[in-house]
């Protein structure tokens, strides 16, 4: 996390400290650097020079405009799973014509808005989307592009809920079932069959299942190719981790170059869906300190941050970074569980955290900006936090914070 770094110990972004912006914007409060994001977005682009490609953000990771825009300005395609994000996208600036559509549960709406937009590709994923496809370019008298999602029943070896390629997950066909489904798309009036599409799973801290995939989906389009099927592109997906902790992650450029020399001569676009190793450490989450307390032996130190703000730590017992804004000299070191107001045991940020703090100091969640914000609720009717984008030293106020106002304008009481 270059661009968040301690001076004078005390924690920046960028050019800006973080103890100015929670005293501008109060916390909880997500902080990003348009430096990490674009240097994360460069790091494909230029491990992909000489290749023909189409590097799609995955938009769910951070959905942000400020964040889209920032991306859509480098020319960035964006793979979206909704006809949200595609509204999003276009109100930020991006490319419809790089735009692919992945998700198992796209519905007709959503086609036909997809379809309006002039997406790239829609990556389809079961038999009866299909056929949904074909109909509704038909209706509308053009062709849709598709790509179909395989499932190589590869093992990402990555958390469960988060593990995608194999064949008991609800994603992608049976390598069999592709070969069944091109097919029958190459003979539908109302598809253009462009590609072949796979995503294993997400935070990937190895380059061997990427490959494992890539040799399997190869193999598959030879044989198409083989049948008069051709495809022009190959989309890997997405997935390739970070470092939160201690992990070791291949760099894009590691996982890319791999993938490059598998790939060889073979005139195949290549399509990539990053979303986390893009966005994650460009984002910090600034919380305060509220209370300290114990029970028995155990600290307590309560945040204004939340379950609602950060559901990762309870949902796949992730473990996210806590550090200090301002090292507090005074303080003793003790080990605290990070939690925060909400009534359920599973609100914590951190467990088991050795910090020298006191009630009222600053703390910033590191590596916060993939799957924290975009995963946010209003549970126990917490208003979502204000996130800011620094950019040099300028802070722009990326999503303002919301108000009970916003929150209860969309119910009715009943007279
Ligand atoms: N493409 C597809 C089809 C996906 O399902 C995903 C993520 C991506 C691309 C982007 O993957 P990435 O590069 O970000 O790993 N909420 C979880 C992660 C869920 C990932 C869902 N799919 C977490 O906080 O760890």
């Amino acid at each position: 996390m270059e661009n968040f770094t301690f001076k004078n110990n005390q924690l920046f972004a960028e050019a800006v400290a973080l103890t100015r912006i929670a005293e501008e914007f109060g916390t909880p409060c997500f902080v990003y650097s348009r430096a990490a994001l674009e240097q994360q977005y460069r790091a494909y682009e230029e491990a992909l020079a000489g290749c023909s490609h189409l590097v799609c953000y995955a938009v769910k990771a951070n959905s942000n405009l400020a964040v889209l825009s920032v991306l859509a300005k480098l020319g960035s395609g964006f793979d979206i799973v909704s006809g949200g994000e595609l509204a999003r996208v276009i109100a930020a600036g991006g490319d419809p014509a790089r735009v692919i559509f992945s998700g198992v549960g796209k519905t007709i709406e959503e086609m036909h808005a997809a379809l309006d937009a002039g997406i790239h590709c829609f990556n389809v994923e079961s038999p009866l989307e299909l056929e949904q496809l074909n109909d509704v370019a038909m209706q509308r008298n053009v062709r849709a592009p598709v790509s179909i999602r395989v499932n190589p029943d590869v093992d990402a070896k990555t958390h469960p809920y988060i593990s995608t390629g194999l064949k008991e997950n609800k994603f992608g066909v049976s390598m069999e079932d592709a070969r069944l489904l091109y097919r029958q798309a190459s003979t539908m009036a109302g598809l253009e069959l462009i590609g072949l599409d796979c995503h294993i799973g997400s935070q990937l801290t190895s380059i061997e299942p990427f490959l494992a995939a890539l040799e399997r989906t190869l193999l598959l389009i030879d044989e198409l190719a083989a049948e008069g099927i051709s495809i022009r592109h190959l989309d890997i997906g997405g997935g390739l981790g970070v470092q939160y902790r201690d992990e070791t992650p291949p760099a894009p450029q590691e996982l890319i170059h791999a993938v490059r020399q598998v790939l060889g001569e073979r005139p195949l676009t290549l399509v990539l869906e990053p979303g986390r190793s893009i966005c994650a450490n460009a984002g910090v989450l600034l919380t305060h300190v509220n209370n300290i307390k114990t029970n028995g032996e155990h600290r307590f130190a309560i945040v204004d941050a939340a379950m609602n703000d950060i559901i990762r730590p309870a949902l796949y017992q992730a473990w996210m970074d806590v550090v200090p804004v301002k090292v507090n000299e005074t303080a003793a070191v003790h080990t605290y569980d990070l939690v925060g107001p909400i009534c359920e045991t599973g609100d914590f940020i951190g467990r088991q955290r050795e910090l020298a703090i006191d009630n009222g100091d600053l703390l910033a969640v590191r590596s916060a900006g993939a799957y924290c914000f975009a995963m946010s609720s209003n549970y126990n009717t917490r208003n979502r936090a204000v996130e800011v984008l620094v950019d040099g030293d300028q802070v722009h106020l990326a999503r303002r914070r919301e108000t009970y106002e916003d929150q209860l304008a969309l119910e009715n009481p009943l007279d």
